[in-house]
């Protein structure tokens, strides 16, 4: 009998895929008219910026995931890193999971691009399924501990954006005087490797990750300007670690918990392997927190029942509902649309004469965890602004092996950050452009002013 009740589910299902897919279509056609005849810009600018606005993609993801749920396209997308010139998009949940768990047959790419960055060594996110791989990442792991995030990171953060938001006169430049100071300070307070200013770990940081995961076509001029970073951010990192060391001071926290691994000889924790994989998490922290601490804030900001939402949570002290709202935000706004891989041998993905696809070896592939997040398939109610689903339906930070090592940290710090300013009364966008991400040429929020009533 269980099947005859599965029934109208599964079919009501599918005619959610098929609705979403042909109101995508509409809208699509729709605002390319409306970019068409727009002004400011070339036609092809402002349609370009309206299919890949937030908005723009959820719409081209739906109707991929009716009409081609796993194109294959005989175009050149990533001259980083290298590649065959083809590139498989996967836009069904099915699908995305199953591509980021087949770590061997879809590869990490990064290896070359975090060997510039060391002088020589791969960083656990650019090796494949290797003991190397499994020997790094679980020495981090016995440095970063899960029990540290409610004892020591969750309360710094709580107490330093609490401090921060008290001492505003009602207005903020979120980025400039909240979420980059947090991650900042974080990386001070419980990593101890603060750089030698917030402003040179924020460039150094934010330069290397946009260098390994965005620069997607490989610019020349952010090449150079991250070569310069990467020594100078290394140089930096060896000085202080031997400071560290020749001092002799006993510090419980990242820096100095490795270097008591590395005291006791533990394979692959010399200083030099400590500093590599400091410089992979750290470039992992910074631009990560504070640009997706904005994404939510402005996602929220666009919705105003949800804002409110988020507002009354704060100020109630709700932290589960005030968590569910931003990172239901997040869902709509993720820092990366897409995870992608390179297909180490000829392979296929999915079943079914729709769905299924060749891969061909060397193919880039990538696996779209926001279009996962919006499948009607697998996620009930998936247009709807929802604050009871479960953690599961996010895919904000990747999926399988290389799921990111800071995922704990993720889901304990965003809420925290934003907490006091959420609670302050009548928070609200500044006018103007002002009240609306900058990004200043970079790929991360550089300026949100907002106001409240002090
Ligand atoms: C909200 C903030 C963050 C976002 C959106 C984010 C996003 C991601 C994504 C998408 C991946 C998977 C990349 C792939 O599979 O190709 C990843 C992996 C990773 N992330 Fe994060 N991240 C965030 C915060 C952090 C933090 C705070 C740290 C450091 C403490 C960190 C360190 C890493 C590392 C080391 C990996 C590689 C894991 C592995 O290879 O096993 N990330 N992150």
């Amino acid at each position: 009998m269980q099947w005859l009740l599965n029934l109208p589910i599964v079919l009501w299902r599918r005619l959610l895929l098929l609705l979403q897919g042909l109101g995508a279509l509409a809208a699509l056609i729709g605002s390319g008219i409306a970019a068409l005849f727009g002004k400011g810009g070339t036609a092809a600018g402002r349609i370009g910026a309206a299919l890949t606005s937030p908005t723009g993609q959820r719409r081209v993801f739906a109707l991929l995931r009716l009409v081609q749920p796993n194109l294959v396209l005989n175009r050149r997308t990533i001259s980083s890193y290298e590649n065959n010139g083809i590139t498989a998009l996967a836009t069904r949940r099915a699908d995305v999971i199953d591509i980021l768990s087949r770590d061997d047959d879809f590869g990490v790419v990064y290896a070359p691009r975090m060997k510039m960055i060391t002088g020589g060594e791969n960083f656990f996110l650019g090796m494949q399924d290797t003991p190397r791989y499994t020997r790094d990442v679980s020495n981090m792991r016995l440095t970063m501990r899960r029990e540290d995030v409610p004892v020591i990171v969750t309360p710094y953060v709580e107490a330093k954006s609490a401090d921060i938001v008290a001492m505003l006169p009602g207005v903020i430049d979120v980025p400039q005087a909240l979420t980059q100071p947090v991650a900042a300070g974080l990386l001070d307070r419980y990593f101890g490797t603060p750089g030698p200013s917030e402003a040179a770990i924020a460039e150094w940081t934010t330069l290397l990750f946009w260098y390994l995961f965005i620069d997607l076509q490989a610019d020349p001029d952010l090449d150079a300007r991250a070569r310069v970073a990467a020594a100078d951010f290394r140089a930096w990192l060896d000085r202080h670690i031997a400071a560290r060391r020749a001092s002799g001071e006993i510090r419980d926290d990242v820096l100095g918990r490795c270097l008591a691994m590395g005291s006791a000889d533990m394979p692959g924790m010399s200083d030099l392997d400590i500093r590599n994989n400091l410089i992979g998490l750290l470039i992992g922290e910074l631009p990560t927190l504070s640009g997706t601490a904005n994404l939510a804030l402005d996602e929220l900001l666009n919705r105003p029942e949800p804002f409110a939402g988020a507002c009354a949570a704060a100020r109630a002290g709700d932290d589960d509902l005030l968590a569910a709202h931003i990172f239901e935000a997040l869902r709509f706004r993720p820092l990366n649309p897409v995870v992608y891989r390179r297909a180490m041998r000829d392979t296929t993905i999915a079943g079914g004469w729709l769905r299924r696809r060749r891969i061909r070896k060397d193919s880039i592939v990538m696996a779209s965890n926001l279009s996962a997040m919006f499948d009607p398939l697998a996620i009930p109610d998936p247009a709807r602004f929802r604050t009871d689903r479960p953690w599961e339906t996010y895919m904000l930070w990747g999926y399988g092996m290389h799921t990111c090592f800071g995922a704990h940290i993720n889901r304990a710090v965003l809420p925290a950050m934003l907490k006091p300013l959420l609670a302050r009364p009548n928070l609200r966008r500044a006018a103007g452009a002002r009240g609306q991400i900058d990004t200043d040429g970079t790929p991360f929020a550089q300026h949100l002013h907002l106001e409240f009533d002090s």
